[in-house]
């Protein structure tokens, strides 16, 4: 019986053991292979934490930014590191979303991207600003600003939660400071920089749709008799993910001169309607492009083109190639497997082998 009991423990013991052993790696988690497109960017390395003064200042020297968006920047310790883990976001979850189309996201021909005004450019635009505006209110609410902190909107849930130590992403300020930041005061007479200051406020108004209430309950066993409630940014694959269907429904426009007002603004063709004479205003959270894309399929300066893209055989080899067929490669993938835990107290495991089959799209 004591045996038994012992037994029993030392089981306990090395359930405990196994759940403190490193994870396995975070991607085997989620069914990924590792080769999926979010990988680091050198040149954005993660931020060291030096941040103190002189450091800071250089910090701002690094970033590619305007003469006022640089002085903004000296001026605030905390926010260049801030934009550096904007950046690193908004490419990571760009790749992320793209990472099964023909348009990958790579850095390859961004910059030509970004001065045409295709969907992709919308895209850019829409998920660079929800990046900066989600960094910047996390950035806020976990100290690392020195100008802002928590969301301290006056109202009294939001007081209480601060009694209790409870910090709201604050929204507010990043917003505030983002449109100083990118210059949104004077809207151009341009259609191109209309559409971006459009699709840039797609981004922000999707963090900001994003937010949610969180409540946590206090008192004698979960009598909740005292609640807080602060404000909480979703995931940022959430509003990745959103913005993706966005594109999808994407919405062309053109320039069009409103005589009641006086000043041009965009239109687009009415939405189920037959009639080409009635336009209206691409709704506030409509993604806008102007031109058609083009195919990607070949390298150009917009992209290196598909081939050598990996593809999935159901399901979308046939677009990703673009009719030129795709290679059919196999190859053995050790993993670990028939695991049993041995007395006391290891686990032991056989290598097996399975055959893996990859697809990728022909020259
Ligand atoms: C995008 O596709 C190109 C090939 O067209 C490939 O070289 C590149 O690694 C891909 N980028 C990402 C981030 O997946």
């Amino acid at each position: 019986m004591r045996a038994a009991v012992c037994r029993l423990f030392l089981l306990l013991l090395l359930l405990l053991l196994l759940l403190l052993l490193p994870p396995p790696p975070a991607a085997a988690y989620f069914g990924l292979t590792g080769k999926e497109a979010l990988t680091h960017f050198p040149s954005l390395g993660t931020s060291t934490n030096s941040a103190q003064g002189k450091a800071h200042m250089k910090q701002c020297d690094l970033l590619k930014l305007s003469r006022k968006q640089k002085r903004l920047c000296r001026r605030e310790p905390g926010l260049a590191e801030t934009l550096r883990d904007a950046i690193r976001l908004g490419i990571m979850e760009c790749q992320f979303q793209f990472r099964s189309e023909r348009w990958n996201c790579s850095l390859e021909g961004r910059t030509s991207l970004l001065k045409r005004g295709f969907k992709e450019t919308a895209f850019l635009y829409a998920v660079s600003s929800a990046a900066l505006t989600h960094s910047l209110a996390r950035a806020c609410s976990a100290g690392r600003m020195e100008r802002c902190t928590c969301d301290d909107s006056p109202d009294l849930e939001n007081r209480k939660a601060w009694q209790w130590g409870v910090c709201g992403d604050n929204l507010k300020y990043s917003t505030k400071f983002l449109k100083k930041f990118l210059g949104q005061k004077r809207i151009g007479k341009d259609l191109r920089a209309k559409v971006d200051i459009h699709n840039t406020n797609v981004g922000i108004k999707a963090v900001k749709n994003g937010l949610k209430t969180t409540c946590k309950c206090h008192g004698v066993s979960g009598s909740c008799a005292v609640r807080t409630c602060w404000k909480q940014l979703s995931p940022f694959h959430e509003i990745g993910r959103l913005l993706k269907l966005r594109y999808d429904d994407a919405v062309k426009v053109f320039s069009t001169t409103n005589d009641a007002v006086g000043h041009s603004e965009l239109a687009s063709p009415q939405r189920h309607s037959h009639s080409t004479k009635h336009h209206a205003s691409p709704r506030a959270t409509d993604l806008v492009y102007v031109e058609d894309s083009p195919s990607f399929c070949r390298p150009s300066k917009y992209s290196l083109g598909t081939a050598g893209r990996t593809c999935s055989r159901e399901g979308n080899c046939d677009s990703m190639c673009c009719g030129r067929g795709y290679n059919t490669q196999s190859h053995l993938v050790t993993f670990s497997c028939h695991c049993q835990v041995q007395w006391c107290c290891y686990v032991e495991c056989q290598q097996c082998m399975q055959e893996e089959v990859v697809y990728s799209c022909k020259q």
